[in-house]
């Protein structure tokens, strides 16, 4: 059988942060609580004239810049945090990155689980297509209510991904196992910008979720606990792969790993909650920061998305795969950022959203190629400049 997956997998995120000992001496909380608790050093934030359009072509440039373009005849946009209630936000990433206009292009919702399908769907139409290859862009903006506690759980950013056959870093495997139920853990209505959360619930029911998920990929033919190398998780903040790699190592009567997950959570510790993008930051983090060669290793994922769904899948390490992950790019985005204060937080957070068509000139601020320059007549503008 044709290999299908993972050929190239890439991130951004925007240039500043908040660190969260910053919003502990604002909220008067120990930051422990954040560093240890929660696992989070800072969250990413993204500048006035970045947005999930912008993050999603920075995500994707790179892997456009190694392999081209051709053969890509879908986009499958990803996120929770869309401009727009009609028009998919991956048609501008479209322009942007000079796609074919034989591609064609959609927008995937289901909280932070719809790049999972959006990559399983991509792996199904590969398999009808064999030399065709899709685009799958995660990206999002996560905000919660100012002073709640949830605040230290936001974050920014996008991954692209391209699925292909023959893939030259993670094959997927075709057994997964899934657990969908209709519960109020987050939501957002759409009248509002930030989501509506029972936080403690929402932890407890992604366990419950994760156990369903595993028991349906167990009874499909999935491999056994002891097969997989490492583990990645949706990540919230970053405890949540230790909570949830408890759970997993109880349902399998196996003491919890640590070295199983650590790997996975190093980048979102210093990024926060992407959203849709936040399980495969894990997956990027993992593959870059594990010094072994893990060529021929099984990972586990397992992707949730408040509302709720839960996935369990798995994969295979390509060989070589070194050779096609951007993790000097990476590493350099991750280490040329530029701390906020926490006025210059509030304002950034406050970004500019006029309802009455009038017209918004974003200052020149954004890291990289791509940016919103301004809102005018209810139309997004956005800017490619040279870097
Ligand atoms: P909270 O109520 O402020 O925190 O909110 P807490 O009191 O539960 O404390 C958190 C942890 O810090 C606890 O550890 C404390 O003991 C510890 P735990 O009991 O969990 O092991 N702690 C300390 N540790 C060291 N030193 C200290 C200290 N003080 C306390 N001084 C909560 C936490 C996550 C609920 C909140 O941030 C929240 O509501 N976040 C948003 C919701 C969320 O992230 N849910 C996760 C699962 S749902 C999901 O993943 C989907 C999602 O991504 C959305 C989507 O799908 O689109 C959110």
């Amino acid at each position: 059988m044709t290999k299908i997956g993972i050929d190239r997998l890439s991130f951004y995120t925007p240039q500043h942060y908040l660190e969260l000992a910053t919003l502990a001496e604002r909220q008067g909380i120990d930051p422990d609580k954040f560093s240890r608790g929660i696992g989070q050093e800072k969250i990413a934030i993204p500048t006035h004239d970045e947005d999930i359009v912008t993050l999603a072509a920075e995500a994707a440039r790179p892997i456009i810049e190694a392999v081209g373009t051709e053969g890509i005849d879908t986009l499958l946009f990803a996120t929770e945090t869309g401009i727009d209630q009609s028009k998919s936000a991956g048609i501008y990433v479209h322009r942007l990155l000079g796609l074919p206009t034989q591609c064609r292009n959609v927008e995937l919702k289901q909280a932070c689980y719809s790049a999972t399908a959006g990559l399983q769907m991509a792996c199904g139409y590969v398999a009808r297509k064999p030399d065709r290859k899709v685009l799958v862009i995660a990206s999002d903006v996560s905000r919660y209510d100012l002073d709640s506690p949830a605040e230290a759980t936001q974050g920014s950013g996008a991954v692209a991904m391209l699925i292909s056959a023959n893939p030259s870093v993670l094959e997927i495997d075709p057994v997964s196992g899934c657990h969908s139920e209709d519960i109020m853990d987050f939501w957002r209505p759409n009248y509002r910008k930030t989501p509506l959360v029972d936080g403690k619930y929402s932890t407890l029911k992604y366990m419950h979720f994760l156990g369903h998920a595993w028991a349906d990929y167990q009874e499909s033919g999935g491999r056994d606990f002891g097969d997989f190398v490492q583990f990645c998780y949706h990540l919230p903040f970053s405890r949540m792969a230790e909570k949830a790699h408890r759970q997993l190592s109880n349902i399998n009567k196996v003491k919890p790993d640590p070295t199983l997950i650590e790997p996975g959570m190093a980048y979102a510790r210093e990024i926060g909650n992407c959203y849709s993008a936040s399980l495969y930051l894990s997956l990027i983090s993992m593959l870059e920061t594990v010094p072994d060669d893990l060529a021929g290793k099984a990972i586990g994922l397992f992707s949730y998305g408040s509302g709720a769904v839960g996935e369990f899948f798995s994969g295979t390490v390509q060989p070589g795969y070194r050779d096609s992950l951007f993790t000097e790019h990476h590493g350099r985005l991750l280490a040329e950022r530029t701390s906020l204060s926490y006025d210059d937080y509030l304002e950034l957070w406050n970004a500019p959203d006029p309802h009455d068509g009038s017209e918004v000139v974003m200052e020149a601020a954004a890291r990289g190629r791509y940016r919103l320059a301004r809102i005018n007549e209810h139309k997004r503008l956005y800017d490619s400049v040279e870097t």
